[in-house]
């Protein structure tokens, strides 16, 4: 049972919560008008530190597609925050006017501390450069819709694989699969941290490669998860600069990679898959952004004990 729980991590739910979330997406995504009451009454709060197109507006549409109402704030700036109103407070006081929450914040671990404060379900919307669990849930609808399977698959993730926080959580859900091996494709700088190497890959014996060159192992891919340079979490802007351009998809980069290859991306993007890519069949981060507002549909439905 989800209802009345938080979901910080991709971890906090099992397999089987995972699948049955993915299915009661999907079928939400084939019959959204069985659903489209089922949160009457209800009301979900996103109180986003950071911004976000997908994440906050996919929740606020999903709750409002469920019949649902929102209420919350787009920048700290917007709340009582900038009078130095700590989370723990902020999320007390939201619990009282709503039913779930989905905190988005540029400090790790804030959405874990507001949880513990929190007398409604608080989901986290992204930390950091740590974790992004319903991104994660977006890109598992996504992949399943594609392959038919979350196993047997060889996944490279290219780009900031340090800040890349769908890129933690995705990993983590990914391990927890049969035989599927990552190909990891960043610059020096840019590699997973540690914890992701020794805690998740290790641990479980996951087969894993790091490589800096994308065109080595593009044909080797069944997904290729492309990833921005998070600009936002560089301290130093000489070498956001150096490092930001270090992959652009292009048609002739493609070329070698296999005709059932499927590119993803979290979005935004900036310059790492060129705009004619978009054109190509194998290009899904337009359709994994849509799937994103019926996987948050399934998961606000849970989370409130509704299904
Ligand atoms: N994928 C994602 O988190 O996008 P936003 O930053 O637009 O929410």
């Amino acid at each position: 049972m989800l209802k009345e729980r938080h979901l910080i991590d991709p971890m906090d739910l099992t397999i089987e919560e995972t699948e049955n979330l993915l299915e009661l997406a999907e079928n939400i995504y084939l019959n959204p008008e069985k659903y489209s009451k089922l949160c009457e009454g209800k009301i979900l709060a996103t109180l986003f530190y950071e911004p976000s197109t997908r994440t906050r507006l996919s929740f606020e549409a999903a709750m409002m597609r469920l019949g649902g109402k929102v209420i919350g704030f787009s920048e700290a700036s917007f709340s009582s925050v900038s009078k130095g109103e700590s989370i723990a407070d902020t999320i007390r006081t939201i619990s009282c006017y709503a039913d779930v929450a989905v905190i988005r914040h540029p400090k790790e671990g804030a959405p874990k501390i507001a949880s513990m404060y929190s007398s409604i379900p608080v989901v986290n919307a992204g930390d950091g450069g740590h974790q992004h669990p319903t991104q994660t849930l977006t890109d598992l609808m996504t992949i399943k819709s594609l392959k038919g399977s979350l196993s047997n698959l060889t996944v490279g993730f290219c780009g900031d694989l340090k800040f890349g926080r769908t890129v933690h959580s995705l990993i983590k859900s990914l391990s927890r699969y049969e035989n599927n091996k990552m190909i990891l494709i960043s610059p020096e700088e840019l590699k997973i941290p540690n914890y992701i190497r020794t805690e998740i890959l290790e641990k479980n014996n996951i087969e894993y490669d790091e490589r800096e060159n994308l065109e080595e192992v593009i044909a080797l891919l069944d997904i290729l998860y492309m990833t921005r340079v998070q600009k936002e979490r560089f301290f130093n802007e000489e070498d956001y600069i150096r490092l930001k351009d270090s992959y652009i998809l292009d048609e002739e980069k493609i070329k070698k990679a296999s005709k059932n290859m499927n590119i993803l991306h979290p979005l935004p993007r900036v310059n790492e898959i060129s705009y004619e890519i978009d054109k190509d069949p194998r290009a899904c981060y337009f359709k994994q952004a849509e799937y994103g507002m019926y996987v948050r549909m399934a998961l606000i439905l849970k989370l409130l004990g509704v299904m």
